[in-house]
């Protein structure tokens, strides 16, 4: 079941970020994003006795950006990550989004290909954007307005 991230996921959604980031963040990161930041949404996997993924939105006004999407390795490629996706696209059909954003590292096969799935067109890159290593990524966008 995909639900709202609570304070008391926070610990398990870490274990998730080191687990599949390099550069993750830690807890004081996303207690500001559940508690003090206005604009964020989270959501996590709730597969009864353990989160196995979560996702992060940020919505300001008509623009919305993906903060993090993850999936435990051992339930990759099972159709979470399209759910997780869904449930963006979704919420920023519904907020009256024009646009979802992101950014993602340029050798992230599996994560480019979920994306361009859901219809995120390459915008351009961004030198070194990545402070850990200096790798590039690819800006994303998909447009959700009518023309
Ligand atoms: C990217 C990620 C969230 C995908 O989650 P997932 O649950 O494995 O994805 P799904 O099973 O729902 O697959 C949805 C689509 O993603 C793409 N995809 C997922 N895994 C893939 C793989 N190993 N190779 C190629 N494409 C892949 C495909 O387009 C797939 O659609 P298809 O099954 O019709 O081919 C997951 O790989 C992950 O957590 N990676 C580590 C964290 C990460 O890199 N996050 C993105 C940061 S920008």
């Amino acid at each position: 079941m995909i639900r709202n991230m609570r304070f008391s996921d926070i610990d398990e959604v870490i274990k998730i970020e080191e687990t599949v980031f390099n550069d993750n963040w830690n807890k004081e990161a996303f207690i500001y994003e559940l508690k003090d930041n206005p604009f964020s949404y989270y959501w996590v996997i709730d597969v009864g006795d353990k989160i196995i993924g979560y996702a992060g939105l940020w919505i300001t006004f008509d623009s919305s950006t993906i903060t993090n999407i993850a999936i435990l390795p051992e339930f990759q490629r099972c159709g979470w990550g399209q759910k997780l996706m869904d449930k963006i696209i979704f919420t920023a059909i519904s907020k009256e989004c024009e646009t979802i954003s992101l950014e993602v590292r340029v050798s992230n096969h599996k994560a480019i290909a979920l994306y361009q799935k859901n219809g995120f067109i390459k915008i351009n890159v961004k030198k070194a954007y990545y402070r850990n290593n200096d790798e590039d990524a690819y800006y994303m966008v998909k447009p959700l307005g009518r023309i």
